[in-house]
């Protein structure tokens, strides 16, 4: 059924590709709701969670009746130097409770925005004021965390970015956050958010993927241009693996924590639900020519993103030789000799029309399923944001988690307040032992991740296919 949905509607999609230049980034930028920048170093923004419209669907299309913070999808861009303070009074104008989450921020436990376990949920007519240090620079973003299935896959979330102290040169900054919308004819969004087919399976795949909420225009560039592009992947449920055509995107950073410059394997920029990634593309090609990247995660559904389009002159004769590596976060590095491991196995979803379950018999798992509960961490499926921890841990220990996915389909896990070192995959170490806060594991891979546990609190632990989270994939670390 779901199939010949996404067949139907790829003609809608596949003749009017989003995307969106670098003037339209700029403007994203140039529409600050900073309010103010306190003498005390405070930096306020007011967002509202409220109705809007968005062009997603493109030019001679209806625009979409989205959410959104500001009523814009995505939301207004936050925007502060790395060690500020900012405070930002989300007021709720929605017809239901929602909150805010800082995802890749290390925040306290109490401005982490998770619904019933770290704050009572913003009823609607109210405003919460979250205020907290911003310890890293780098691309983050921010979402609910209350019916995010559906908040979020309506549009709710908006880029947060954490400048350097000193920045590396580019010739522009740029953001691109990736949506991926599952609109009827219409233009309008699909209603079944939430169904079980998308919970046991892929989750909630659209058919008109955007960037900046917007319907692409070409990225207009000129020969010789250095370009960093923070991009943000904000679907549901999408896996994006960009490629840029004739150009060597370098990622420099993952998850907002600046990695070892690398051309990622085939050119490939992989990135799951919730993951972000800073690339520096230098604009190796010549005056005039055009290109196209190209979405190709799912083998059988490669679709033109967007082009690329070198204006007529030369900016100049080769891109700049300057240094690209980003200076490192201050992150407590964990120490491997003494930490203490814990294997997390996550179960579930269909598999060749069977639910693949823990330990569970098959009677119990039946009544699971119909309740919606088809995923397990070791062997638990969650229901709410509030559980007994799936683990306890001791404050400013070091710990390994070696995560085995037994399932037959990709998750990106996230865990909250603390970014982790991913050590291997398959049982081979990572050749960059990247710090991330989402790390993507394939159907039956194992994954092997460490941290420091210095942030007190109670933290979710999920996959970020938002309906898989929802359909019990979560669980809650404390670290005490
Ligand atoms: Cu993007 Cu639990 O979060
Ligand atoms: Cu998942």
């Amino acid at each position: 059924m779901m199939g010949s949905f996404v067949k139907k509607n790829n003609d809608f999609q596949l003749c009017r590709r989003a995307f969106i230049t670098g003037s339209a980034g700029l403007a994203l930028s140039s529409a600050l709701p900073l309010t103010s920048a306190l003498a005390t170093g405070v930096r306020e923004y007011h967002i509202n969670a409220t109705t809007g419209l968005a062009p997603l669907a493109g030019a001679g299309q209806p625009e979409t009746s989205i959410w959104g913070f500001n009523g814009k999808v995505p939301g207004d861009e936050i925007r502060i130097p790395q060690g500020e303070r900012l405070r930002v009074n989300v007021t709720n104008q929605l017809k239901e409770e929602t909150t805010v989450h800082w995802h890749g921020i290390r925040v306290p436990n109490a401005m982490d925005g998770v619904s019933h376990l770290t704050q009572k949920p913003i009823k609607p007519g109210e405003t919460f004021a979250y205020e907290f240090d911003v310890p890293d620079a780098g691309t983050h973003w921010y979402h609910p965390h209350q019916n995010g299935f559906e908040q979020v896959g309506r549009g709710l979330y908006g880029p947060l970015i954490v400048e350097e102290r000193k920045p590396i040169q580019v010739d522009r900054d740029i953001v691109w956050v990736l949506d991926d919308w599952r609109l009827a004819k219409d233009a309008q969004i699909s209603e079944g958010f939430g169904n079980l087919h998308d919970i046991a399976h892929n989750g909630r795949l659209g058919n008109t993927v955007t960037i900046n909420g917007r319907d692409p225009d070409p990225l207009h560039v000129h020969a010789g241009e250095r370009i960093r592009i923070r991009l943000i992947n904000a679907a549901n449920a999408r896996i994006f693996g960009l490629n840029f055509a004739s150009h060597n995107p370098k990622i420099i950073a993952l998850d907002g924590q600046p990695v070892e410059p690398f051309e990622p394997s085939g050119g490939k920029v992989v990135l799951g639900p919730a993951m972000r990634a800073d690339i520096i593309l230098d604009m190796t090609q010549n005056a005039g020519e055009k290109f196209i990247v190209t979405d190709h995660f799912y083998q059988s559904q490669k679709y033109r993103l967007v082009n690329i389009v070198y204006g007529p002159e030369r900016l100049r004769d080769a891109p700049p030789d300057t240094p690209i590596t980003l200076p490192a976060n201050t992150l407590p590095e964990p120490d491997l000799k003494t930490a203490e491991r814990h294997d997390v196995r996550f179960n579930g979803g269909m598999m060749g029309g069977m639910m693949m379950g823990g330990k569970r018999d098959s009677g119990n798992m039946m009544n699971m399923m119909r309740e919606g509960k088809v995923w397990f961490i070791n062997g638990v499926a969650a229901t709410g944001h509030v559980m007994d921890p799936l683990l306890t841990l001791t404050k400013d220990r070091s710990y390994i988690l070696a995560m085995q996915n037994d399932t037959a389909w990709h998750h990106p896990i996230h865990l909250h307040g603390h970014s982790f070192r991913v050590l291997s995959r398959k049982g081979k170490p990572t050749p960059r032992r990247e710090w991330q806060d989402t790390v993507l594991m394939a159907p039956r891979e194992n994954v092997e991740i460490a941290f420091v546990a210095d942030n007190p609190g109670s933290w979710m632990f999920h996959c970020h296919v938002l309906e898989h989270m929802a359909g019990g994939m979560m669980g809650v670390i404390r670290v005490a």
